[in-house]
C-alpha cells in the first residue's frame, strides 16, 4: 500500500506537504514499491523543452510490482473477474498466481517471436483477460504497447501502426459486442495492406468464426503459448523508459501518441486508485471503460493490479441483452466500487428506473464518473437511484496526457458537489490562467486550467514528435502544462470543469462553456442529452446552436424549444439562450462516448459534407439525419 488518506484533515495535511516538499512527499510513496535500484533524484524538470523525469536513475519492472509483489500475500485472491458479453457464458476469475503465470507464458511467447525491449506492439483486442495479459506481458519484456480501441477502422488502425512502426499486432478472430459480432481480424488484415513494419500477428480465438490466417505472419494465441514456460525473468527498465503509447485525438486531424514511462506512471496510478476509490482488500472494483482508452489502462489494469485489487472486466455493452445489464453485473459479482462515464449514466437514465428494479445494489460503496462533465440531473439520478443515496460520487477529472486522476473527491473523505470534480489530489497543483497567462488567485474565478508543477504520471512526449508535444501543451502558457479545459473555481474553492476551451463560445463578448449551456438545457425534464456549438453570428460574433435529444410526445417542437430557452435563461441567464435549437434523433459520438463537435460545428455553419474521417463514430448515419432535420 502506498499512502492512504483517511480523514479530511489527513487530506489537507498531505496536500500541503505535497506542495511544500514534493520530493519528500513522492519519495515516501515511491519507497513502498519494489525497485531493482533506487533513484538518485526524485524529479528533474523544465516545462520549456519540456523535459520531465521522475525517480531519475531508478530501475524497476512494473510487472514485478503487480505479480511478484502480490504473489505470496495475495496469490489466491482474484486479480481479474471477467464477465463475458453474453450473460449465459460463464464468468471467469483469474487469481494473482494465475495472472503471474499467464503473463509470463505470453511474455515468453512474444520473445519466441523475436519481440524484445523497445519494440512496439499494437493491441487490438476485445475486452477479455487476454487484453490485460497482453499489456502486462509487453511490460514484462520491456516492449512498448499501444492499445488501439477495437472499434477503430482499418485506416485509423493503420495510421497508428505506421506512426509507431509496430512489429507485432495482437488481436482476436472476432469480437462480441452486444448482439453484434465484429470481425476484428479482417480489420487488421485490411490495415496491414497499408503497413510494412508488422512482422507477426498473434490471434486470440474468441468466437471461433472464420478468419484468414496468413502463412508466416499469423499465429494463433494458443499455438504461440503452447510449450512456453510460465515463468519469465522481468526486463530491468529505467524509470524513464517508455511503458506505453496511447493515441488520442486533438484539435487537429492526426492523432498523437501520448507517451507514458514506467516509474512515475506506476507510482501515480496506484496512489490515485487507492485514495480516490478508497479500495479495501477484498473489495470488487469495476470500471466499465474499454482498455483502448486511458481509463482502461490506468484504472482497469495498472492502478488496481498494482494495488492488489480485484478488478472486473466486462466484455459487453450496457444495453444488451437489456438496459439492466450493468445492474445485473453489480448484483452478480457484489461490486463495491463502480466507475463509469456520464454518457452511460444518461443513456441508462433514459430507460427509466424499471431496469434497476429487483437488482441488489447494496454492495456498492463508491460511484465514479470520468471523461466528460456530468450534468446535475444525471449526477442526482446516479446518486439517488444507483447509489440509493448512500454512495459518494467521485467525479474524476483527468486526461490521457495526465495518466491518472488529477482533480476528484476522495470517496467518503472530501466533500462532493454535483457536477464538480472538487479538489486536486495531493501532488497536483492546478492553476487558473486568464487568456493573457496571468494566474487568477482566490475563489470565484474562471479560466484556462493549467498545472504548474510536474506530477509523476504526466506525459513525457508525443511519440516521434516532441515539438508537437511542446506546441500543444506547453507553448500557449509558457511555464505551465495547459490542459485545454476551461474551469471554474467556486466560492468554496471547488473546481468545476467547463469543457474544452476550444469549444468555448463567445457570444456578444461573453464567454460561455458549451458544457455549461448543455448542463442547463439538460435540466429540462424532457431533454435526454444535448450538444452545443458556436456558429458565426452577424451581430453577436458567435451564436449558440443546440442539438437536443428530447421527448417531444404531446407537444410541438416549437413549444419545447421555447421551454428549453426559458430553462437556460433561468439557470444561466438570457445571454445563454440558444439561438437555434434542433431536435435530433441522436448525436455523433465516438465509441468512447465523446460527441464529435467538429461535425456539429460544420453542420451548424451550413456545411453538409467534408466531415473528415467519421468511421470512428458509433453511428455514422446520425450525421445524415441531423443534416436532413436542419431547418
Ligand atoms: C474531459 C479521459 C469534466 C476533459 C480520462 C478532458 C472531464 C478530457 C472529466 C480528457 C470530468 C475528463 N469532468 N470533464 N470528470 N474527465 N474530462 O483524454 O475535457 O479521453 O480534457 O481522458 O475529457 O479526455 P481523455
Amino acid at each position: 500500500m502506498s499512502i492512504k488518506i483517511h480523514t479530511l484533515a489527513g487530506y489537507i495535511h498531505e496536500y500541503e506537504k505535497s506542495v511544500l516538499q514534493p520530493e519528500q512527499f513522492w519519495s515516501r510513496i515511491a519507497e513502498t514499491f519494489h525497485w531493482r535500484q533506487l533513484w538518485q533524484e526524485v524529479v528533474r524538470w523544465n516545462f520549456d523543452e519540456p523535459s520531465v523525469e521522475w525517480f531519475v536513475g531508478g530501475k524497476l519492472n512494473i510487472t514485478e510490482n503487480i505479480l511478484e509483489r502480490h504473489l505470496y500475500t495475495l496469490g489466491d485472491r482474484p486479480a481479474i473477474i471477467w464477465e463475458p458479453n453474453d450473460p449465459a457464458e460463464t464468468a471467469l476469475t483469474i487469481t494473482y498466481r494465475e495472472l503471474y503465470h499467464r503473463v509470463n507464458e505470453f511474455a515468453n511467447a512474444m520473445k519466441a517471436q523475436g519481440i524484445g525491449k523497445g519494440d512496439r506492439v499494437i493491441i487490438y483486442m476485445p475486452m477479455t483477460p487476454e487484453a490485460a495479459i497482453a499489456m502486462l506481458a509487453c511490460a514484462r519484456i520491456g516492449a512498448i504497447h499501444s492499445v488501439v480501441f477495437a472499434g477503430f477502422s482499418a485506416t485509423a488502425l493503420a495510421d497508428r501502426i505506421n506512426d509507431c512502426q509496430a512489429r507485432l499486432v495482437l488481436t482476436a478472430d472476432e469480437n462480441y459486442r452486444g448482439a453484434k459480432v465484429i470481425p476484428v481480424k479482417a480489420v487488421v488484415d485490411e490495415a496491414l495492406t497499408k503497413c510494412t513494419s508488422v512482422e507477426k500477428v498473434i490471434v486470440l480465438q474468441r468466437t471461433g468464426g472464420p478468419v484468414n490466417m496468413q502463412d508466416n505472419r499469423d499465429i494463433w494465441w494458443h499455438d504461440a503459448i503452447a510449450g512456453q514456460p510460465d515463468t519469465c525473468e522481468a526486463e530491468e527498465m529505467d524509470a524513464e523508459d517508455m511503458l506505453f503509447i496511447l493515441y488520442t485525438s486533438g484539435s487537429t486531424g492526426k492523432p498523437k501518441g501520448v507517451v507514458h514511462t514506467c516509474g512515475g506512471y506506476m507510482v501515480y496510478t496506484q496512489f490515485s486508485f487507492e485514495n480516490v476509490f478508497q479500495y479495501r482488500q477484498g473489495d470488487v472494483y469495476w470500471c466499465t471503460a474499454d482498455v483502448g482508452w486511458i481509463t482502461g489502462h490506468s484504472y482497469i489494469v495498472y492502478g488496481p493490479l498494482l494495488a492488489g485489487a480485484t478488478t472486473l472486466m466486462f466484455e459487453g455493452v450496457p444495453t444488451w441483452p437489456d438496459a439492466g445489464r450493468f445492474w445485473d453485473i453489480v448484483d452478480k459479482h457484489r461490486v463495491n466500487q463502480f466507475y463509469t462515464a456520464p454518457t452511460a449514466i444518461r443513456a441508462l437514465q433514459a430507460f427509466g428506473r424499471q431496469p434497476l428494479e429487483g437488482k441488489d445494489l447494496s454492495s456498492l460503496k463508491v460511484l465514479g464518473t470520468v471523461g466528460e462533465p456530468i450534468n446535475e440531473e444525471a449526477w442526482h439520478w446516479y446518486h439517488d437511484h444507483v447509489g440509493k443515496g448512500r454512495c459518494p460520487i467521485v467525479d474524476t477529472w483527468w486526461q490521457t496526457e495526465t495518466g491518472g486522476i488529477m482533480i476528484s473527491p476522495i470517496a467518503g473523505i472530501t466533500p462532493t458537489k454535483p457536477a464538480y470534480a472538487t479538489l486536486p489530489l495531493p501532488g497536483i497543483q492546478p492553476v487558473i490562467l486568464d487568456n493573457d497567462g496571468h494566474e487568477l488567485k482566490g475563489n470565484s474565478v474562471e479560466g484556462n486550467l493549467c498545472i504548474k508543477f510536474p506530477w509523476p504520471s504526466m506525459l513525457r512526449t508525443t511519440y516521434g514528435d516532441h515539438e508537437r508535444c511542446r506546441q500543444t501543451y506547453f507553448s500557449q502558457f509558457p511555464g505551465y502544462y495547459f490542459t485545454g479545459d476551461g474551469v471554474k473555481r467556486d466560492e468554496d474553492g471547488y473546481y468545476r470543469i467547463l469543457g474544452r476551451v476550444d469549444d468555448v463560445i463567445n457570444v456578444s463578448g461573453h464567454r460561455m462553456g458549451t458544457a455549461e449551456v448543455e448542463n442547463a438545457i439538460n435540466e429540462h425534464p424532457r431533454v435526454v442529452e444535448s450538444a452545443v456549438v458556436g456558429y458565426p453570428h452577424e451581430i453577436k460574433g458567435q451564436g449558440i446552436y443546440a442539438y437536443v435529444i428530447a421527448d417531444t410526445t404531446g407537444r410541438t417542437e416549437e413549444n419545447l424549444e421555447e421551454e428549453i430557452r426559458a430553462t437556460v435563461a433561468n439557470i444561466i441567464g438570457p445571454i445563454a439562450k440558444p439561438d437555434k435549437i434542433q431536435i435530433v434523433p441522436g448525436l455523433p459520438k465516438t465509441r468512447s462516448g465523446k460527441i464529435m463537435r467538429r461535425i456539429l460545428r460544420k453542420i451548424a455553419e451550413g456545411i453538409t459534407d467534408d466531415f473528415g474521417d467519421i468511421s470512428t463514430l458509433l453511428d455514422p448515419e446520425v450525421v445524415e439525419k441531423i443534416i436532413a432535420g436542419k431547418k
